[in-house]
């Protein structure tokens, strides 16, 4: 039997929770489509490094790089200095395993979810693509004078032509593989952020090997009020890190919140990263009230990444099928139960299954 070895980091806050409903929903999808899932945790996050002052050792650093993927619950917890552990475990994977990619799927389900008058799932189902490893979140920064009058700080942005041409062409691979609006938008400031006029150049250079995908392009401002006033014009989007993580909230948003946004981490062929795009939400820790839901879309994505493309496309229809029926109540704190819901879709997958 096919068989995949998975790190897992469940984290801080509701991360294992939520990863453990993913995770059982992930090896009810594997049983019922015939591989298995051989989960190896790790112990990372604010409570090692209150108690041990570890990070991440390169022990355990060097171990995770030899699984299939690494699966991601959620970091970040007040008790830590701001960043710390954000830059220490996430940043460091993306960077250090040079997740180049940050694939962010936005599709509306059920039009009840959408916080948009008179939108459905016809006009929300686009893909974001977020450079992953350079911009603002390159690590140049620093300070001068700190704490006097005259400090200054600062922050650089890091563009390589290697590191903006595989964003785009990755965005250009996956609107012909997606067949929708066959469509890439450019999103950037290259009109006030000079540097960024690399991407204008690149993305021009890369669309005509692509003559078969249309291009439009929206400065991240009006990307921000397109993307509400008018979602259905984006199928992909690719954009600078920074740009790529705060659009990525709003379109969470579009599609029914942080309670079912997901998303990969990756270095395509190589070990990737899964998880959901929300925090640690520390105050809803350990009550059973956070929804799952984002978890088991990563979940989905992990398998899908892994080359089980059923098993990835059945956990999306029965969550979709779940929450359209009403099953599933939402992807709100407290909704439901946050294992009763790791229930019923595990349930739902085996049935689907069994069915068909
Ligand atoms: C995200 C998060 C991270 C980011 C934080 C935790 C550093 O917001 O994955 O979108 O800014 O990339
Ligand atoms: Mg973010």
């Amino acid at each position: 039997m096919t068989s995949y070895d998975i790190a897992v980091i469940a984290g801080d806050g509701i991360g294992p929770e939520v990863t453990r409903e993913a995770l059982k929903v992930a090896d009810a999808a594997a049983e019922a489509f015939g591989f298995s899932l051989v989960k190896n945790e790790y112990d990372l996050g604010t409570e090692r490094w209150l108690k041990t002052g570890d990070i991440f050792p390169d022990s355990d650093f060097e171990d995770i790089k030899n699984h299939s993927a690494i699966y991601l619950g959620a970091i970040g917890d007040p008790r830590a200095p701001v960043g710390l552990i954000e830059y220490g475990i996430i940043a460091k994977c993306r960077f250090d395993l040079d997740l180049y990619i940050n694939l962010r799927p936005i599709k509306l389900y059920d039009e009840r979810m959408c916080p948009l008058k008179g939108k459905g799932p016809k006009d929300i189902d686009m893909l974001i693509i977020r450079e992953n490893t350079e911009d603002a979140y390159a690590g140049m920064h620093g300070f001068v004078h700190k704490g006097q009058a005259l400090e200054v700080a600062t922050q650089t942005m890091v563009y390589t032509r290697e590191g903006v041409e595989r964003a785009i062409r990755y965005a250009f691979e996956a609107a012909r593989a997606r067949n929708k609006r066959k469509q890439v938008t450019l999103i950037d400031k290259a009109n006030a952020v000079r540097a960024q006029d690399i991407w204008t150049r690149v993305f021009a250079e890369v669309a005509a090997e692509y003559p078969d995908i249309k291009t439009d392009h929206a400065y991240i401002d009006a990307a921000c009020m397109w993307m509400v006033k008018n979602p259905e014009w984006f199928d992909v989007a690719v954009t600078p890190n920074l740009f790529g993580d705060i659009i990525t909230d709003l379109g969470a948003m579009l599609q029914g919140g942080m309670g079912i946004a997901a998303s990969g981490n990756l270095h395509p062929g190589k070990v990737s990263l899964f998880e959901p795009i929300h925090g640690s939400a520390p105050k809803h820790a350990g009550k059973n009230v956070a929804s799952p839901v984002a978890a088991i879309m990563a979940s989905s994505m992990m398998l899908d990444y892994l080359g089980q493309k059923e098993a990835g496309a059945a956990i999306e229809k029965v969550v979709s099928d779940l929450l359209i029926s009403g099953e599933l109540k939402g992807v709100k704190t407290g909704a439901q139960p946050t294992s009763e819901v790791g229930d019923l879709v595990a349930a739902a997958v085996r049935a689907s299954v069994a069915k068909a």
